[in-house]
């Protein structure tokens, strides 16, 4: 059956999605693509943030958490590259306030707990978490979108990166309620 629908699509640059002329001029399919811009600008944003708060956050476990997922965010820009080629679109940044001001609440985390503290650890899982929950919010409409618009290939990349997202959530209430809250309860 597959075989028989790709040799239907043989005519076609198979790097493609199906998107005609009446596509790209429909308002969703342009907000679709503006979305797509400003997750690329904020995933761009996160290298930095994550590596800020890697370098600030007081336990090993913690700092390996946010290397990881430095490495991960990584990934999420080459596959949201690999999304603009399929949608036959350039790469653009559009910046994104809302990351903006999660990484600026990130910061000031930073400046107002103690070096080497556990409270500072607690907030900080708490900043990263607000991160990822817009992360998901913006993957998880997204990936509803490219199926609504029959965008597969598109919908299965993004759909890859909304799991690594979730289980990087998931990772960090882990850290939080093992480890991290009950000590920072213990501090004075
Ligand atoms: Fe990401
Ligand atoms: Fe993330």
């Amino acid at each position: 059956m597959a075989k028989k629908e790709s040799h239907q699509i043989d005519s076609m640059d198979k790097s493609i999605e199906n998107i005609d002329d009446k596509m790209k001029k429909s308002e969703l399919h342009k907000f679709f693509i503006s979305a797509l811009k400003d997750i690329y600008y904020a995933e761009h944003a996160l290298i930095d943030g994550l590596e800020k708060m890697q370098k600030s956050a007081t336990t090993e476990e913690l700092q390996d958490a946010f290397e990881d997922h430095q490495l991960q965010t990584k990934k999420h820009i080459s596959r949201l590259e690999k999304v603009f080629t399929l949608l036959d679109e350039k790469a653009d940044k559009k910046e994104c306030e809302a990351i903006k001001g999660l990484i600026k609440e990130a910061e000031e985390i930073i400046k107002s707990t103690k070096d080497g503290s556990m409270t500072r650890d607690a907030a900080l899982i708490i900043a990263a978490q607000k991160i990822e929950h817009y992360e998901i919010a913006t993957y998880g409409g997204l990936v509803q979108l490219a199926l609504t618009m029959e965008h597969e290939k598109v919908a299965d990349l993004l759909e890859k990166t909304l799991s690594e997202e979730e289980e990087t959530d998931d990772n960090l209430t882990e850290i939080a309620e093992t480890l991290i809250n009950f000590e920072a309860e213990e501090e004075n």
